[in-house]
């Protein structure tokens, strides 16, 4: 561990953002009791004893992260992205739908690709039209395909930045053809 610890963090230049060094105070959570303790459940209802201040917890990150991102629902339960991802799926996607995605070289992420979460719950994945020029999704070529295909979830965000995706532009196509517009921030909050 110790010889890890050192080439990663002091011989090596981390170039993906949401795996660099934490700073003390986010590594101390680690270091908690709670970090091996069982939460399953949902707040006031759990499936295991001793979560007072879990719930507490949970319930107060849940408010800050509502008024942070003005959202009137927040889980704050899924321990990673792919997690996240994957209960979207589960909960707006049947087998077989089909959903749309920002494509793999281009930044995309494999939890919004068939060999991913998708290929889990059966669905179809269709690459969204890419720009190379300005390294971002084809907006004009993106909404032909929402209306041709009719996805059931239209996914922006991905493991590459350059620019911003555009969720304002397409999240009216996305509402004309019923999708839901899921935008996957995990590398914009890194
Ligand atoms: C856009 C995006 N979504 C999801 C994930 C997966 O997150 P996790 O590794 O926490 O499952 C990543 C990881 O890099 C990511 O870049």
């Amino acid at each position: 561990m110790k010889v890890h610890n050192r080439w990663r963090r002091l011989e090596t230049i981390n170039l993906i953002p949401s795996e660099n060094v934490m700073s003390p105070l986010a590594e101390y959570i680690y270091l908690n009791d709670m970090e091996g303790r069982y939460a399953e459940g949902t707040l006031g209802s759990r499936y295991y004893q001793g979560t007072k201040y879990i719930d507490k917890l949970e319930g107060l990150l849940a408010n800050l992260m509502g008024e942070l991102f003005h959202a009137k629902f927040v889980d704050v339960r899924p321990i990673s992205g792919t997690i996240a991802n994957a209960s979207v799926y589960a909960a707006l996607a049947q087998p077989g739908d089909t959903i749309v995605s920002v494509p793999l070289n281009s930044g995309g992420h494999i939890s919004h690709k068939t060999t991913g979460a998708p290929g889990i719950f059966r669905l179809k994945v269709v690459d969204l039209p890419w720009d190379n020029e300005e390294f971002n999704v084809d907006v004009d070529e993106s909404i032909k395909l929402i209306r041709e295909v009719k996805p059931k979830i239209v996914i922006l965000g991905g493991s590459v930045y350059l620019f911003p995706h555009p969720v304002r532009e397409l999240l009216e196509v996305s509402h004309e053809v019923n999708a839901v517009l899921l935008h996957d921030s995990a590398m914009c909050l890194a």
